[in-house]
């Protein structure tokens, strides 16, 4: 019975691990082809002496920070189990550090290409600039809460207990809210292309599939991302000095 049980634990653990790893691979996967579509098919790189091209670092760094990133960030405590949860902690703030860093870029790039633009283009007239500004601002309440709850000593670990479930509620919520921005921004960018150039969205060239399978690779990874955090088996189990400190606060 308990050979049984330790043998299912470890299938369970090695299905984990190849989940880790496609979730990577997608997560790679994804900063590539954003970067191959803006480097190569759009026209590549500059900042504000040419604000066409400083849109280009939009889509990069939100996909790599708010996708790729804040993905590895949540999955911290499930990967690193063995690791004391100080560390983690510590870990996982400073990736959202990075992440709100990588935000703050993209975002001042897309600003930037509309407010240098000659006549200046509208800011927030769009839906997806609307669920993007929604999205980035609840990452940046939930980063506050999170280091409020769990870095400030005043609080009682009751208090914190009870926050927990709200907080990881919210994260994947804002993940899914970030993949939502994403592939609204992706859509709407690809068919003002469509408009504005002589690139032809129905047209099945390699600039359609990099568009949809960039498309197709954040939603899986968001997908299995929710679905590893959900699963209970892959919750990291608390170390007996941890349960010891629960139990006398
Ligand atoms: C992943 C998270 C993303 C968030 C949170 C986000 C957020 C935003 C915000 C707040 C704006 C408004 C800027 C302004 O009005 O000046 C914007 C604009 C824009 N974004 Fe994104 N974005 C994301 C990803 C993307 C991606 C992957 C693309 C793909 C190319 C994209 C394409 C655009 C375009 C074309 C605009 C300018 C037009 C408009 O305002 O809708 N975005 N984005």
């Amino acid at each position: 019975m308990e050979n049984n049980e330790r043998r299912e634990q470890q299938g369970s653990l090695a299905f984990f691990t190849v989940l880790i790893l496609i979730i990577q691979v997608l997560g790679l996967t994804a900063v590539i082809l954003v970067a191959v579509w803006m480097g190569s098919y759009r026209g590549g790189f500059a900042w504000q002496s040419d604000p066409a091209h400083e849109f280009n670092y939009h889509p990069v760094f939100m996909v790599t920070g708010m996708i790729f990133l804040y993905s590895d960030a949540i999955l911290t405590y499930r990967v690193f189990r063995n690791v004391k949860k100080t560390y983690l902690k510590a870990i996982h703030g400073i990736i959202q550090g990075v992440v709100l860093i990588f935000t703050g870029v993209g975002l001042k790039a897309v600003f930037d290409s509309h407010n240098l633009h000659s006549p200046p283009i509208p800011n927030l007239y769009s839906l997806h600039s609307w669920i993007g500004l929604i999205t980035v601002i609840l990452f940046g309440l939930q980063w506050l809460s999170g280091l409020i709850s769990f870095v400030a000593p005043q609080l009682s670990m009751r208090a914190r207990q009870t926050y927990m479930p709200h907080h990881v509620f919210w994260g994947l919520a804002i993940l899914c809210l970030a993949a939502a921005s994403a592939v609204t921004g992706m859509t709407e960018k690809a068919l003002f292309t469509d408009f504005y150039s002589s690139f032809k969205y129905s047209s099945f060239g390699m600039e359609t599939y990099i568009i949809n399978f960039l498309g197709v690779t954040i939603v899986s990874l968001v997908a299995l991302v929710v679905y590893v955090v959900s699963r209970p088996e892959y919750k990291r189990q608390p170390s007996p000095e941890e349960e010891h400190i629960q139990l006398v606060h």
